[in-house]
């Protein structure tokens, strides 16, 4: 290890799901709070119309207070700071929103001055009512600008928590020629080469491996988790499942849901399988009864375990004690 350790910049929470629900759509609200996501997105972004901006704001405000949301972390999407809205957002919440709220999320964030300007917003409005309970930050990387500075915002605000990538505003900001919200695009293909006698096969590729790959990269040297954003098309769950699952082995530990058919798909997809947790616990047995007898590596089953094995499996087991400890009855 380096000198310079990591240390968890945000309370360990459990991320595997992420329910967004328009602040204009009161209805939903409860129904979000019934659901089976780990976390709630009450939106006031691109999901409530700009004339209904100031009534969801106060839906939301209610809710935060009358809803009874569980053991649920609760988050609210704010307007971007380009916007009119964005300052009255913050305050309402944090002046009127009580001691529910868990976390902020900002969209479409450029540069670390961005998440200093929200910071220090919150803490004046906080400080003024006298707020007890530390709200955190998200941020959306979400724009060519916001990848290009993802570092310094990932260490912008010791109330930071997660990045998530947000495909559909990347792909405009980056002028990808795509009009769809994650998944494949049929034209991103290689062509293997001629070969005599033999048909050139077509190799689907990632078009937002990148970004999402430098995205978790950026979290997790800043102690933050990673979320992967939303996948559009929410009636093809077998597409949603097969990106929930790329990003998953990449080191996402959860994604947007923007439909309540896909909470299920993305609990799924972001609970170790069984045969992981089961490896994971022998691992950890096999080494403790290594270090006791004063060995650095062993075999598991023919293969290698050390002790970077340990911190592999550890982390599996710690994820699987906080699922199982959600999913009790
Ligand atoms: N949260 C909770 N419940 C929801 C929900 C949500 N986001 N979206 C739909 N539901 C409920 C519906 O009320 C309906 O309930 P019912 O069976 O009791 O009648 C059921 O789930 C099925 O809904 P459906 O009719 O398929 O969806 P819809 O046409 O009402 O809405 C969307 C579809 C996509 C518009 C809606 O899901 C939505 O607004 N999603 C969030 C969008 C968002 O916030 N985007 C911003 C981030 S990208
Ligand atoms: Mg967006």
């Amino acid at each position: 290890m380096s000198f310079t350790t990591i240390e968890p910049n945000a309370p360990v929470r459990l991320y595997r799901s992420k329910l967004f629900v328009p602040g204009s759509r009161t209805a939903l609200f409860e129904k979000a709070a019934a659901s089976a996501a780990d976390v709630v997105c009450l939106d006031l972004e691109d999901a409530v119309a700009p004339s209904d901006k100031d009534a969801a704001r106060d839906n939301i405000v209610a809710a935060l207070h009358d809803v009874d949301w569980g053991g649920k972390t609760v988050t609210v999407r704010i307007n971007g700071l380009d916007t009119s809205f964005c300052y009255r957002d913050v305050i309402a919440l944090v002046e009127k929103g009580g001691e529910r709220l868990d976390a902020i999320m900002i969209p479409k964030v450029g540069c670390a001055a961005d998440v200093y300007a929200v910071d220090m917003l919150m803490t004046q409005a906080g400080d003024f009512v006298g707020r007890k309970k530390r709200i955190g930050l998200e941020v959306i990387v979400e724009t060519v600008l916001g990848l290009t500075n993802i570092d310094e915002i990932a260490g912008s605000s010791k109330r930071l928590e997660s990045l998530h990538f947000g495909s559909a505003d990347y792909a405009a900001s980056q002028r990808m020629r795509t009009t769809n919200i994650g998944g494949g695009n049929a034209d991103y293909v290689m062509l293997t080469d001629t070969a005599p006698g033999r048909a050139r096969d077509r190799h689907w590729n990632d078009l937002w491996h990148y970004p999402l790959f430098k995205m978790v990269q950026a979290a997790r040297a800043h102690g933050l988790m990673a979320i992967d954003g939303p996948f559009g098309d929410y009636g093809d769950a077998d597409g949603f499942r097969a990106q929930a699952m790329r990003t998953a082995i990449l080191g996402c530990e959860g994604k947007w849901a923007i439909h309540p058919s896909q909470v299920a798909l993305a609990n799924e997809i972001f609970t170790p399988p069984e045969k992981e947790v089961e490896r994971a616990e022998a691992i950890l047995a096999a080494m403790k009864d290594a270090q006791g007898k004063g060995l650095g590596a062993v075999a598991l089953k023919g293969v290698l375990i050390d002790a970077a094995s340990i911190r592999q499996a550890d982390a599996i087991v710690r994820q699987m004690a906080m699922i199982r400890e959600r999913t009790k009855a």
